[in-house]
Formats: C-alpha cells, structure tokens, sequence
C-alpha cells in the first residue's frame, strides 16, 4: 500500500487516536455482530505493546447530529473490555473536558474509547473546529475504519491536516486485498453481483467491465436485465426506469468481451414471507403473478462451473431473498463454490458477508471486506476520502 501504516511512525509513549468502525448491529444494548470489533483487535493490540496510550472514536448508527441514547458507545464498553481482557475507560464526550481528562490521564497500554462521533452535528458536515477538538486529544491519528473511509467526516477526513495520519492493520488489509483484485487480478476475474438494484451497481459494472472476464448476475437486479433481453418477468421486482440502462450495459459488456451471464432459471414464489413455497421455473415459464427470489440449480451449476476456474472472484450482493430459508440455496451454494474454488475469493457488502458468516464458509474466502458502501465506492474506482487524507509512504 503506498500509504503510510502504524509501522512507518513512532507510536511508543504516544496518544494515538484511532478511528474504528464499531457500527455494529445492536439490538436493546445487545451486539449482534462484534465482527467489525473483533476485525480492529490487532490494530489496538499492537499500540498497546508499542505502549501507546490509545483513544478509539466510532460512530454507532444515524444519530444525525443529536445525542441518541439508543446509539451510545457506552454499550460497547463491556465487549470490548471483554475482548481486550482488560478495563476500557469510557468518555461520555468527543473533545470536551470528559475526553480531555480521559485522554491526559491515560497510562501507556490503556485503552479509552469516546462517545459517539455523531452526536456532533459538526462530525458529518466536516466540521474542521470540530476536527480539531478531536485532534487536540492526540498525538498520532490512526484510521482503522474501513467501513466508513468512503466518508469525509471530522474523524475520518478532516482530523488528518491536525495530526500526523496513517492507517490501521485493518485498513492496511482491506486496500490490499482490494487493490489486488483490481490493479492487477490474476486471470480468469469472475465478479459476482446480486443484490436489488441495478441502479446501486452501474458505476461499479462499468468499472470492472475493464478488468473481468466473466460477470455472473444474480438477485433483483438480474429481474431488470432479463426484463431488458425481452423476459417476462411475471410480478417480479424490475427497474422500469433502468432498462435502457441495463440494455446498454449488456451492450458494453458484449463489445469488452467479458462474458455476462444471467440466470437461466429462477426460484419463484407468488408472494415473499415465510410460508412461501418456491418452485424453480425456466427463463419464459414465470408466471403472471410469480416473483423470481432465487436463482435457480440450472443457474447455479453454470456459475459454479465458471467460479471453479476462477483466479480471483469479488463478490458483492446476495443472490436471492437469503434472509428467507426458501430463497438461500442460490447463494448457500454460490458461497460454496466461492470457498472451493483455488481462485482468490473477496467477498464485500453486509448481506453476502452475513450469507457467507452464516453458511460456516468465512475461514475458506481470502478476504471478506467489512465495508459495504466503502467497499462497492471502492470497487467502482474511488478514491476513498478517508484513504487519501493518510500520509503518503
Ligand atoms: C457502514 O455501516 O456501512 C459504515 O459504518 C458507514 O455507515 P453510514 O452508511 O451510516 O455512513
């Protein structure tokens, strides 16, 4: 990575304040999901060996601004202690006198972790008063956020032209990983995008209709291409307004000789809950009232074919309705093709990592990003704000 790492700057003895990305789903108090917590561990644990005294800033949900009880940090605090086998001190404020004492007490080895960054309003806007204060804090900034470098806020972007920036192991990780898919990606690149819309995903085809071979679709989104190659697609979710668009992707994709395959057969229900029945139907056969929420074995031996030859595969968005048993085996199985295939797999996007963490397949992918939108801006070419502010190597 050409940027700067806590290896390239002197963290011993220092305040090093450390953006993380601790949005994690909660639910009254109770964590879900403590990836993102558990992904930034060796970056902590590192400056406390280093005998740093480390400062961790997080946003938790869409506070817009204003304090949330519901989206404090303080719930944090017992996991993380938890996880770090050691006492976490708890500052209820982001550059206020709690933080300030925190900060100018803390011992080397300790850890402290702030409120949440956006009960700021200045935090969002990038507010540099507001990036100053936080800056005041420390000594170094370290950002091992991820997930939220496609943000440029106080704590991601604007802190870095108060304090010497460099990235976190995890970052260090995600851009690697990234990167190498993109720059230069050993061949056959097979990516894989599911998901709902085709809207969300057009800058993203675009971008890697440069460098992949095959482009797999599947999910919603899929409905809107096949709709544009002439498919009837019953009652099936379809963006009207995308067709032209999808048409001309499809276009693009045929005259950049990568290959775009879409599902020959679908699983369709005539309604979405848990008691619908699925029935697999060929392309042409969907009927009136069905909706396509799966894609069908037909489909997924295709797929799979092409994944087994895979040098590397990205993929982002799920294939079906996966939260819905009836509605996963499309992407169960993908994610077992993924997992045995020799190709580097990198899997980005909550619903596929979710898929991917359910199905027990995570120790056999490459790479699973933490980042949703960072990772799809990312994929789409980006430059991620919270990447560029770091010092240069
Ligand atoms: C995420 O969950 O994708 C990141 O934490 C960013 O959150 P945001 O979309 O609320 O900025």
């Amino acid at each position: 990575m050409s940027k700067k790492t806590m290896r390239d700057i002197m963290v011993a003895g220092k305040k090093v304040l450390v953006r993380v990305d601790f949005n994690v789903p909660i639910k009254e108090g109770k964590i879900l999901d403590d990836t993102r917590m558990r992904r930034a561990l060796p970056t902590i644990k590192y400056l406390q060996e280093q005998g740093a005294k480390v400062i961790l800033m997080t946003h938790l949900g869409r506070p817009k601004g204003q304090v949330v009880p519901e989206m404090s940090v303080r719930q944090l605090v017992p996991h993380l202690s938890e996880l770090l086998g050691q006492e976490v001190l708890f500052a209820a404020d982001c550059g206020g006198p709690e933080s300030q004492k925190v900060a100018a007490e803390l011992q080397a080895g300790q850890v402290a972790i702030l409120e949440n960054v956006r009960f700021y309003p200045g935090e969002e806007k990038n507010d540099l008063d507001f990036a100053k204060e936080l800056a005041g804090l420390g000594e170094v900034y370290v950002n091992d956020a991820f997930g939220t470098a496609h943000r440029a806020h106080s704590s991601t972007e604007g802190i870095s032209r108060f304090l010497p920036a460099v990235s976190g192991f995890l970052m260090e990780k995600e851009i690697t990983a990234l990167s190498e898919a993109l720059d230069n990606p050993a061949q056959p690149f097979v990516v894989i995008l599911g998901g709902a819309k085709v809207s969300d995903k057009i800058s993203v085809i675009e971008n890697l209709l440069k460098k992949a071979a095959y482009l797999l679709i599947g999910g919603a989104m899929a409905n809107t291409f096949l709709k544009a190659q002439g498919y009837a697609m019953g009652a099936s979710k379809v963006e009207e307004d995308q067709l032209e668009t999808a048409q001309k992707l499809l276009k693009k994709a045929e005259a950049s000789g990568v290959t775009m395959l879409l599902p020959q057969d679908v699983v369709v229900a005539h309604e979405l809950s848990a008691e619908a029945e699925g029935k697999v139907c060929d392309l042409g056969e969907i009927p009136e009232n069905g909706m396509a929420l799966d894609i069908g074995d037909k489909t997924v031996e295709a797929f799979s074919q092409i994944i087994a030859k895979a040098k590397t595969i990205v993929w982002n968005g799920p294939l079906g309705v996966y939260e819905y048993p009836q509605f996963a085996r499309g992407t169960n199985k993908i994610a077992q093709a993924a997992a045995s295939s020799q190709g580097k797999t990198i899997v980005g996007g909550g619903d596929v990592v979710a898929a991917v963490e359910k199905s027990g397949l995570a120790d056999s992918i490459y790479h699973i990003s933490t980042g949703g939108g960072a990772s799809l801006e990312f994929l789409e070419g980006k430059v991620l704000p919270g990447v560029a502010a770091l010092l240069d190597k």
